[in-house]
C-alpha cells in the first residue's frame, strides 16, 4: 500500500490515478491548504477504484502515526508542500516551515513505523542556472530563491537520512515543467488566482479569462529570444512514479532522476503550438524579463530511462490539448 502525501493536488492526484489504474492500494493525506476535497472523488471516479483518505496535515506527527498504525505502508510519495516561487520570496518561514517540517515529521514516522522507501518530489529548480545544456543528474546544486532552498535543504537531509541508515531507500525525482491534465478532463491544473506558471496562464487566455499573455522577455540567448523549458506531460511524470517505486522493491539505496523529455520548448513554441493543437488564438505581448527566471533548461532524461526504463511519450499537442480540455471543463 502506497501513502500519497499532498495527493489531491495536481502531480498527487495524476499519480494516484496511475498507481490505481496499476492494481496499487492508495492512501492519501491532504490539508487542502492548495487543492479541492472533490479531487478525491474525481479519483475514483475516473479508475473505479476506491482511496482511503485523511483530511489533515503531515505536520501531524499524531496523524502520521494514526496512519502508519491504521494502514500497511510500504512506500510514501512525498508531494506535499508550497511550490510558488514568487510567494516563497514574500512568506519564506512558511515555505520553510511547511516544506521541511513535513518531510522531518514524515521520516521520523517512517522510521517509527519501519517504513522504509520513500520517493520525494524535487525540482529542476535545484540545477540553479546550470553550466550546459541539457542536465545531468550530477551536476552541481544551488538555488536562486526560499522555494529552491526548500528542495535543496531537503535533498540534504535525505542523503544524511540514507547515510545513517542504508537500509532507506530513496528516490529523489527532480521534475522538470509538469504541464496537460488526465484525459478525462476532471482532472488538471487549477491554481488559484492569476497563474503564475505559463500553461495555465496560456489556458486562461485561450478560454478568454485573462486578455493577454505577457511573454516575458525576447532577449534570452535562445533561438526565437524567449525562455526554453523542458514541458513533461503530467501522466508521464505520474507514470515516472509508478517506475521509481518499482525501483525501491530492489533496494538500491538513495537515487536521483531526472523526469523530463529532453526536448525544450521556447515560450513561443509554446504558444504556437497550444494554438495550432487547440485551433484558439493566445494573444501575447512582450514584457519584461521576470527576476530569477534563466534562458535554458532541458533534461538529459538518459539516467531515468535506462535505470528505471521510464521514457516520457505524450507530445507537445497532447499537453496542450489536454490542458485546454481541462479549462473548458473546468469554467
Ligand atoms: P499542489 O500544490 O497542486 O499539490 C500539493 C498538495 O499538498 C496540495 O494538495 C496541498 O493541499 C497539499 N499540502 C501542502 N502542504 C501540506 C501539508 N503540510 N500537509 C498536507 N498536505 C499539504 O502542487 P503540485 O504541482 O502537485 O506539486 C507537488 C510537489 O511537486 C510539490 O512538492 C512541488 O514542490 C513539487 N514540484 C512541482 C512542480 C510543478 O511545476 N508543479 C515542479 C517541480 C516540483
Ligand atoms: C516557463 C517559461 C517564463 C509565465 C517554475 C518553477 C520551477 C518548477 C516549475 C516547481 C519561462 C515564461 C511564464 C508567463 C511567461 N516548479 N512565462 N509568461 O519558471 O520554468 O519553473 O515551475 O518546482 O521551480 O520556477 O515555469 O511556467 O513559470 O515559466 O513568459 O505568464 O514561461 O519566463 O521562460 P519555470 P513557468
Amino acid at each position: 500500500m502506497m501513502l500519497l502525501t499532498g495527493g489531491l493536488g495536481y502531480i498527487g492526484s495524476h499519480t494516484a490515478v496511475e498507481l490505481l489504474d496499476n492494481d496499487q492500494d492508495v492512501v492519501i493525506v491532504d490539508n487542502l491548504s492548495n487543492s479541492q476535497i472533490d479531487v478525491k472523488d474525481k479519483i475514483q471516479k475516473i479508475t473505479g477504484k476506491s482511496i482511503k483518505f485523511y483530511e489533515g496535515d503531515v505536520r501531524d506527527a499524531d496523524l502520521m502515526d494514526k496512519i502508519f498504525s491504521e494502514n500497511k505502508i510500504d512506500t510514501v510519495i512525498h508531494f506535499a508542500g508550497f511550490k510558488a516561487v514568487g510567494e516563497s520570496t514574500k512568506i519564506p518561514i512558511e515555505y520553510y516551515k511547511n516544506n521541511i517540517d513535513s518531510t522531518l515529521v514524515l521520516l521520523e514516522a517512517m522510521k517509527k513505523h519501519n517504513v522504509k522507501n520513500l520517493v520525494f518530489s524535487s525540482s529542476a529548480t535545484v540545477y540553479g542556472k546550470a553550466k550546459s545544456m541539457p542536465i545531468f543528474e550530477d551536476f552541481p546544486l544551488s538555488a536562486s530563491n526560499p522555494y529552491g532552498r526548500t528542495k535543496l535543504f531537503i535533498e540534504e537531509i535525505l542523503k544524511d537520512v540514507h547515510a545513517a541508515d542504508p537500509s532507506f531507500n530513496i528516490a529523489i525525482l527532480r521534475y522538470f515543467n509538469p504541464v496537460g491534465a488526465h484525459e478525462s478532463g476532471i482532472i488538471g491544473e487549477n491554481p488559484n488566482g492569476i497563474p503564475n506558471n505559463l500553461m495555465p496562464y496560456i489556458t486562461r487566455v485561450a478560454t478568454k479569462k485573462l486578455d493577454l499573455l505577457h511573454v516575458f522577455g525576447n532577449d534570452y540567448e535562445t533561438h526565437d529570444g524567449t525562455g526554453v523549458r523542458d514541458y513533461i506531460h503530467v501522466c508521464d511524470l505520474a507514470h515516472g512514479h509508478l517506475k521509481a517505486a518499482q525501483k525501491l522493491e530492489n533496494n538500491p539505496g538513495l537515487v536521483v532522476y531526472n523526469l523530463g523529455t529532453g526536448t525544450g520548448y521556447s515560450v513561443l513554441d509554446m504558444v504556437k503550438a497550444f494554438e495550432s493543437s487547440c485551433k484558439v488564438s493566445v494573444p501575447y505581448v512582450i514584457d519584461e524579463r521576470r527576476p530569477g527566471d534563466i534562458d535554458t533548461c532541458f533534461a538529459s532524461p538518459e539516467k531515468a530511462e535506462k535505470e528505471l526504463g521510464f521514457k516520457a511519450t505524450r507530445t507537445l499537442e497532447d499537453m496542450c490539448k489536454s490542458s485546454f480540455n481541462f479549462e473548458v471543463n473546468n469554467k
